[in-house]
């Protein structure tokens, strides 16, 4: 058998991206690949916090569409660029050798390289939260610039664990302002998977910086993935913020021409936002660029409240 006969096996038994089953070939025993490569794929390490937006759910019918990873996409050379990470649970699903993560968000960014260099610490301090309403509100109220960078993630996991729905959001000073959570016991401390997670990132670069910084690295042959904050559809739609500066009309406009100048360096270039009418207008004005737009029917929970869970459309914005 071939190594690419081998790594399509891998894929096929497992249900697995090309590029995961990639790295789980190179990791495997190759005189008993099915076996090990089971092992391996049990040892995979999960996101370690809730996001609102994740893409989890949707990630099985970019494959199914054959839009995702990109199939040309080489990751023995290419590199994996994701600048708008979040929860990065399409950087959890892929495991790419080499990535690239950023995002904007300074308590996130802390805690991903908290994980990554000194998880142990982590987990001892972790360990030492206690759950009521009186303890999260005053963990809640610390103010994070005095805190060093393990408080920072011990603080960040321990708030997304115990808050209303375990989602994040800020108000516009940029301070935390989810409420209480009704989960009597939440596992603040999963150990396991924080030590595959900090296994998982040392060959990754994550760091605290806009989006647009993707354009001083990324070259030919990379692989981008952008999601950023979600246009709204409608005026009255909710707005959930994840910074304190959101993003604006403008700032789609600026991403999109982002794109445009990637895809023209030769990169893969793919991003998912909103069926709003805005997305869909300036990325047509590109189609002729060879930029493709799929819809994808995404259930997904839009607000706390939980009367806006249904079927919503998301378009899906690639290159290739
Ligand atoms: C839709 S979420 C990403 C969700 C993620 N894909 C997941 O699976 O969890 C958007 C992210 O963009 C970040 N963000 C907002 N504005 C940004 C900017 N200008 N540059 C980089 N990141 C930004 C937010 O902090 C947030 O984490």
């Amino acid at each position: 058998m071939t190594i690419k006969q081998s790594i399509r096996e891998i894929q096929e038994t497992f249900d697995i991206n090309a590029i995961y089953a990639r790295r789980v070939f190179s990791l495997a025993d190759k005189t008993k690949l099915i076996e090990d490569s089971g092992r391996i794929i049990g040892e995979k390490p999960k996101p370690f916090v809730k996001w609102v937006g994740g893409k989890r759910q949707l990630l099985k019918q970019f494959r199914l569409m054959n839009l995702y990873p990109p199939e040309k996409f080489d990751s023995t050379k290419g590199r994996y660029f994701e600048p708008f990470v979040g929860g990065g649970a399409v950087f959890f699903d892929l495991l790419p050798e080499k990535a690239f993560l950023s995002d904007l968000n300074l308590e996130l960014v802390t805690t991903y390289n908290v994980i990554k260099d000194d998880v142990e610490k982590l987990i001892k301090l972790l360990k030492k939260h206690d759950h009521n309403k009186e303890y999260f509100l005053n963990v809640r109220a610390k103010k994070v610039e005095k805190l060093s960078p393990l408080q920072v993630a011990s603080r960040f996991i321990y708030l997304n664990r115990a808050c209303f729905n375990g989602m994040y959001r800020v108000n516009s000073k940029g301070e935390f302002n989810v409420p209480f959570g009704d989960n009597k016991k939440p596992l603040i401390c999963d150990e396991v998977n924080l030590r595959k997670i900090s296994k998982a990132l040392k060959n990754v670069e994550i760091k605290h910086q806009d989006y647009k910084q993707v354009l001083k690295k990324a070259r030919k042959g990379d692989f981008i993935y952008f999601d950023p904050p979600y246009h709204p559809v409608s005026k009255t739609s909710t707005f959930t913020s994840y910074t304190a500066n959101g993003f604006s009309e403008k700032d789609q406009i600026e991403l999109r021409d982002v794109f445009l100048e990637l895809s023209n360096r030769g990169c893969f270039v793919m991003l998912s936002n909103s069926n709003a009418p805005l997305i869909i207008e300036i990325y047509s004005e590109i189609k002729k660029d060879g930029i493709r737009i799929s819809k994808v029917e995404a259930g997904r929970a839009i607000n706390s409240k939980g009367s806006g869970r249904g079927k919503v459309i998301e378009v899906l914005v690639t290159n290739y």
